[in-house]
């Protein structure tokens, strides 16, 4: 029997999920106490229950010991396994040491999962110099993959796409989401010079003025490359373009930002935002039921 608890800011997802796998909904309390340490009560009845916690890490500072505390109660209690549904899988990004003593935040961070949960079930993670979960992660890990999903909204809102990634990063979403939408697609390069800052080199894109584009990215969080992406496009006279986000992110102003030269922006619901469009609930359930 399975029973599902939605960690905070992934109840809906966890709702939706619950609802479609015809699941126990579990109940959790948990909150923090004025010193800001984590309260965590698991209320719900777990014993030889097969647990699923979803707890999308956008956060993942934040979020991280109220996992633990959740995932080793539910252990504590009975519960017969835990399975990690992390729409969105934050430290993926930070997977070398680009500059001498740097951390490499994905090893540790997947380590770190790995001793509390028995398999974990995401969506697009950030796979760039790790070329899988499975070379960083100890535990089943199952990488889902919402090209399909963008693919398939293109398909039914956008006439003559012309699909642009805007680093060498994106092309493996780009490439599959083309060849899926039937669209030409093209990649741009970029070069990151600090958290906030990006330049996006342009090729002569003007031959494609025709063609509506769609940029697509896995993240969006300071906002900088869609930026600087959509200003270049625009620049050389293209239509200001579709932004297609699978994790949305926005830190600070880049919702509001981007907006500014993007004919709309819309992301997937990994990460609860103004501008999600596209569920990947369907996804997590088949997974899901797939793993029983
Ligand atoms: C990195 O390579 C990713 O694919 C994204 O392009 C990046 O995380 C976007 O970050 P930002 O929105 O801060 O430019």
């Amino acid at each position: 029997m399975r029973i599902i608890f939605s960690l905070p800011g992934s109840e809906r997802l966890g709702g939706d999920l619950a609802a479609r796998l015809g699941a126990e909904q579990g109940v959790l309390e948990t909150r923090r106490f004025p010193d800001g340490e984590s309260y965590v009560r698991i209320v719900s009845e777990v014993g030889g229950k097969a647990a699923v916690l979803v707890c999308t890490l956008a956060q993942p500072d934040e979020q991280f010991l109220r996992l633990v505390f959740t995932a080793r109660t539910l252990r504590e209690l009975g519960a017969s396994s835990i399975t990690l549904v992390a729409p969105y899988l934050g430290y993926m990004r930070q997977d070398t040491r680009f500059r001498p003593g740097e951390a490499v935040t994905s090893a540790s961070f997947a380590d770190l999962l790995s001793r509390e949960v028995d398999r974990l079930i995401t969506v697009d993670p950030h796979l760039h110099r790790h070329a899988a979960l499975s070379e960083i992660y100890a535990i089943p890990a199952l990488a889902l993959h919402a090209a399909p999903l963008l693919a398939a909204w293109i398909t039914g809102h956008v006439a003559q796409p012309l699909i642009i990634g805007p680093d060498i990063e994106s092309e493996q979403w780009v490439a599959e989401v083309a060849g899926r939408a039937g669209a030409p697609h093209l990649v741009l390069r970029k070069q990151r010079h600090g958290d906030r800052s990006v330049t996006v080199e342009m090729p002569d894109v003007t031959g494609w003025r025709d063609l509506q584009p769609v940029l697509i990215d896995d993240i969006v969080s300071s906002g900088r490359t869609m930026i600087e992406a959509a200003k270049g496009l625009v620049g050389q006279g293209l239509p200001p373009p579709v932004c297609l986000a699978v994790h949305a992110l926005f830190a600070e102003a880049a919702f509001a930002q981007l907006a500014e030269t993007a004919k709309v922006v819309i992301s997937t619901d990994t990460v609860a935002h103004p501008s999600n469009a596209i569920s990947v609930a369907g996804l997590l359930a088949q997974a899901l039921q797939a793993t029983a």
